[in-house]
């Protein structure tokens, strides 16, 4: 079986910086994307908008550019989020939309995730006019949607944990208080974001990534399998379940977002960075989560390459790749450990060819 697929979009992704980026990027198009949503922790982090890098900030025009030197041309299209933190400001979000430079935003939990900690908490964006300029302007804001500070049982217990949190305390009154900001709820894990996505307006979107759709935390713990270390974590087969049945129900509110996190340390002497590395696999990932065949590939390939694009309002590629049920061993560009050697399998299901 050969199943034909327009090239796709990942729309939620870790190109990094420095020399490594390029590798990165060549790993994204051996795979068929055709663009990227690249997210802006990098160091120092993606938070002015226009003008020269600094010491202290980077800027989406000077990381555009970076990219484009690292091969992002070869991309349709490609999207830099502003990274959110105490120096956000309204008139940043009017300039950059004025000037074509801003097309979203990315908030990040304090201290939640990998360099994150220049993010503030979500009712610096409500009180201070950002969110509602983003509203305004059209602007996506892209929700790393954790509770910050949390610990022990409520960061992850039996009964809740930082996500369902977020989407049952959080969420619910800032979709409240600016009805129209049109977000995307990234890489979400739990059957309760699942549901509070299903439950919005057509304006609130999610990434899933193949992680989540595949594993659960038994996965991660047993063998402590540290290349499934990302954040958010992976849940449980509950969780696993609904995100299946989100990304194999053809729901335009749905789709790919891989989230992958190329880490060169992964494991260090006292913990381990949050990320998993899925460049070069992800489709091949994603096809093994759906069970891909003739019966689900229309609802594969929305999730895969239409419902993002079209959130987005970015064209769907004419540009086409395959995917055959045949094993395969690719290589990356990169250095970084793919997903699947890091859990100890030799062979992806899927045979992906351009
Ligand atoms: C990401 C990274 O490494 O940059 N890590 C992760 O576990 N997903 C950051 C993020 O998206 O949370
Ligand atoms: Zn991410």
């Amino acid at each position: 079986m050969i199943f034909e697929l327009p090239k796709w979009y990942d729309l939620h992704v870790h190109f990094r910086q420095g020399d490594s980026m390029a590798d990165y990027i060549q790993d994204h198009l051996n795979m068929g994307c055709c663009g990227a949503l690249a997210m802006p922790n990098t160091k120092p982090p993606v938070s002015h908008v226009h003008g020269k890098n600094t010491e202290e900030y980077w800027t989406v025009e000077s990381y555009l550019k970076d990219m484009e030197s690292a091969g992002s041309k070869a991309f349709d299209d490609i999207i830099a989020p502003l990274y959110l933190t105490n120096a956000t400001t309204k008139d940043m979000i009017i300039e950059g939309t004025k000037s074509g430079i801003l097309r979203a935003c990315k908030y990040y939990p304090p201290h939640g995730t990998t360099n994150s900690e220049h993010g503030a908490g979500l009712d610096t964006y409500i009180n201070n006019g950002v969110f509602a300029a983003m509203s305004d302007a059209g602007i996506v804001l892209n929700i790393h949607g954790e509770e910050h500070g949390l610990s022990g049982e409520e960061y992850f217990g039996e009964q809740s944990n930082a996500e369902d949190s977020f989407y049952k305390n959080h969420m619910p009154q800032l979709v409240e208080k600016f009805p129209n900001l049109k977000i995307v709820c990234e890489h979400i894990t739990t059957k309760t974001a699942v549901d509070f996505v299903k439950n919005s307006g057509n304006n609130i979107a999610a990434t899933i990534t193949p992680q989540h759709l595949l594993y659960t935390v038994a996965d991660l713990l047993q063998g402590l399998k540290y290349h499934l270390y990302c954040l958010p974590l992976v849940k449980f087969e509950k969780d696993r379940t609904a995100l299946l049945e989100a990304a194999k129900s053809g729901n335009v509110k749905f789709f790919a977002g891989t989230d992958s996190a190329p880490h060169t340390t992964k494991a260090t002497a006292c913990g381990c960075a949050a990320g998993c590395y899925t460049g070069g696999i992800a489709p091949q990932l994603y096809a093994d989560a759906f069970n891909l065949n003739e019966d689900n590939f229309d609802e594969f390939k929305k999730f895969l390459c239409l419902n993002g694009p079209q959130f987005y309002g970015i064209p769907v590629s004419n540009k086409t790749f395959t995917l055959t049920k045949k094993p395969s061993q690719p290589s990356v560009a990169s250095g970084a450990i793919p997903l699947h050697i890091g859990l100890g399998q030799k062979n992806l299901a899927w045979t992906l060819t351009l």
